[in-house]
């Protein structure tokens, strides 16, 4: 106890990096500089979640169907019905969406579309769904085709990429931002570390559960869980870190004193 509250005692706790508030100036600035554009970008993700997820029930803001619509699929529609009833619903008038929703239910048959199906997504869909990359085509027969067959939800092959893709991104966000959270002052040990690891948990935690919601709709609550965990971890790392770079910075000024004052309580 005496020895985690005297000067000495609390910068080993910090091994060999130095503290935070100790820190010079060019290091604060890149510190910060790289805080708050990892800030600003969970912000975005976040944003970004809610408004493509987020929108897969239809409406706004994310919940657990959100989450199983996008991995397992909604297998009691097609994706055009889902979205035509959702997202899209502002798209086009009712009538129009109604004989969509048919046509499909009907089993999509070419034959319709050539008889006037394909002039309304030319009508209401095309201006988006054609332009847009990242959206299926809907100019031919064979781009709206997949979108009108049961909705199994992500495929193998995009969980996959996006899986690899996200574990390495943001393995690096989470390592630099505990990197310099760990260079705080003040915490317990114990402390610092739950806070440092439990991003990296909950970020294999939410990319497993992409996979087990794939085929196990139940499991979607981790995504969320997995989600949140990280964002309260790394919100109170960014926070802490700024924090001590900026407004504990007098901790390092009064060197003297703690010399003179050996095992003292000269931080208090
Ligand atoms: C103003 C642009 C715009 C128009 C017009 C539009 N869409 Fe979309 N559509 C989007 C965007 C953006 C998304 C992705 C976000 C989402 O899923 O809500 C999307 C997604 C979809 C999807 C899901 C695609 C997938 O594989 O994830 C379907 C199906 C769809 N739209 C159908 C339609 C139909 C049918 C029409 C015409 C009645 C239409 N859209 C008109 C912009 C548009």
């Amino acid at each position: 106890m005496n020895a985690i509250r005297t000067g000495s005692g609390l910068s080993r706790h910090v091994d060999h990096l130095q503290r935070l508030p100790e820190r010079n100036l060019p290091t604060r600035l890149l510190y910060t500089g790289y805080l708050l554009v990892i800030g600003v970008g969970l912000l975005m993700a976040g944003a970004q979640i809610l408004l493509t997820h987020g929108m897969a029930d239809g409406r706004f803001g994310i919940s657990l169907d959100d989450i199983v619509y996008s991995y397992y699929g909604n297998r009691s529609n097609s994706k055009l019905e889902s979205k035509l009833n959702g997202s899209m619903q502002d798209k086009a008038p009712i009538e129009t969406r109604r004989a969509i929703i048919r046509w499909v239910q009907l089993g999509a048959s070419r034959d319709e579309w050539d008889g006037g199906m394909g002039e309304h997504f030319d009508q209401y869909c095309v201006s988006c769904h054609s332009v847009i990359p990242a959206l299926p085509s809907f100019t031919t027969y064979e781009g709206v085709l997949p979108s009108a067959a049961i909705d199994t939800g992500t495929t193998v092959d995009a969980l996959a990429r996006v899986s690899h893709i996200h574990l390495f991104g943001i393995a690096f966000i989470f390592f630099f931002v505990g990197y310099i959270f760990a260079q705080t002052v003040g915490f317990q040990p114990w402390v610092q570390g739950v806070l440092i690891i439990t991003p990296f948990v909950f970020l294999l935690v939410d990319v497993l559960s992409w996979w087990l919601t794939k085929w196990y709709p139940d499991f979607a609550i981790l995504t969320l869980l997995g989600g949140i965990g990280y964002s309260v971890a790394s919100a109170i790392m960014i926070l802490a870190s700024l924090y001590q770079m900026w407004f504990m910075t007098e901790l390092s000024k009064p060197k003297s004193s703690q010399t003179n004052s050996i095992g003292q309580d000269s931080i208090d």
